[in-house]
């Protein structure tokens, strides 16, 4: 049992950024991964070492079909990770596996199931539909931390206008911690996304969901300017004391909005979405970029001096322990098909 490593779903990688017909290297929660796309579409995660020599499948693996052929001497591994055949037409060796882990793409990235021990999901992280929304955009940053430390943020209510310059930040409704998820409802105004530049304060309402430590859905509405949001906040440990942070940015299409179609009436509607999305999605990453040098240098603290304002900080916190925790309480044990 990892006390280091929580289990859950952790962001390794963009899906964009996955090869055709070949794997790619990914690291989640400290464990080396070789991620490709099967020929039936399918993300598969297979642990990165080939347990014939020791090639690492991330670097030089290829695909054929649904399985992945190892470039050093031709062993096939399936999707659960076992081997199909090796490079000599032999019989297969019966030590020649590989763990897999459940993956799937949320809104961009690349989420995959960890657990130290091996156990299935317990639940599957969700991403609304995306028709009519645009692809999604991402952002990496790299530095010494935990994905619990970064999760905290979704419920840091009073960094919001200290670090962010937030106006006016609160909780709409109730915060829900039901199993592994959090959900709630943040309002705040700030400065309308100009390319980096300051514009005019407008509201906007942001609902989260975060799926347990590594993985946060936030669908954002700006009414005054007709825009709707989402962002991904997926994180994953490439060791003990080190995060990866990826941000993934998209938005619905502006084709319908009045208001903002006579502000760009002479663009097209793709080029005026085009520049909306860079606009905002410049605008979530220097808020990013604003947490990280905080997250980089902070300490963990155990008995910290929590204040009024805080936002629900001391719940947070008792919920994150059950990612460390064998037996898994407090969770709706829903395994995939
Ligand atoms: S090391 Fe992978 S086939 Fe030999
Ligand atoms: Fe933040």
């Amino acid at each position: 049992m990892s006390e280091t490593f929580p289990w859950g779903w952790f962001g390794v990688g963009f899906t964009r950024d996955i090869p055709a017909r070949a794997a790619m290297a990914a690291t989640v929660n400290g464990r080396e991964l070789a991620v490709y796309r099967a020929a039936s579409g399918s993300i598969v995660a297979l642990d990165a070492h080939c347990p014939h020599l020791g090639a690492h499948m991330g670097h030089g693996g290829t695909v054929e079909g649904d399985e992945l052929r190892c470039q050093f001497h031709g062993f096939c591994f399936d999707p659960s990770g076992q081997c199909t055949r090796t490079g000599y037409g032999k019989r297969v060796p019966p030590k020649a596996v590989v763990r897999a882990y459940p993956a799937t793409d949320i809104g961009g990235v690349i989420a995959v199931w960890f657990d130290p021990e091996g156990r299935p999901p317990v639940w599957t992280p969700t991403f609304p539909d995306t028709d009519g929304w645009s692809d999604p955009r991402g952002g990496l940053w790299t530095f010494a931390g935990r994905p619990q430390e970064v999760a905290e943020n979704s419920v840091d209510l009073g960094h919001l206008s200290v670090v962010h310059g937030y106006t006016d930040a609160r909780v709409h409704g109730e915060v829900h911690f039901d199993g592994a998820t959090i959900r709630g409802e943040l309002r705040f105004s700030r400065p309308a996304p100009l390319f980096g530049r300051r514009g005019p304060l407008i509201e906007s309402q942001a609902r989260f969901t975060q799926h347990g430590l590594g993985l946060a859905v936030v669908e954002t509405v700006t009414p005054a300017l007709g825009l709707d949001s989402r962002f991904v906040v997926a994180t994953t440990a490439l060791d003990a004391d080190t995060v990866a942070l990826r941000t993934t940015a998209s938005m619905r299409s502006l084709r319908h909005h009045r208001a903002l179609r006579s502000i760009g009436a002479l663009l097209p509607t793709r080029l005026l979405d085009a520049v909306t999305l860079r606009s905002m999605q410049m605008s979530f990453e220097a808020d990013v970029a604003q947490d990280v040098p905080i997250w980089s240098h902070k300490r963990a603290l155990g008995r910290p001096a929590l204040a009024e304002g805080d936002g629900p900080l001391g719940k947070y916190r008792a919920w994150a322990q059950r990612f460390y925790a064998a037996p898994r309480t407090g969770l709706p044990i829903v395994h995939e098909a």
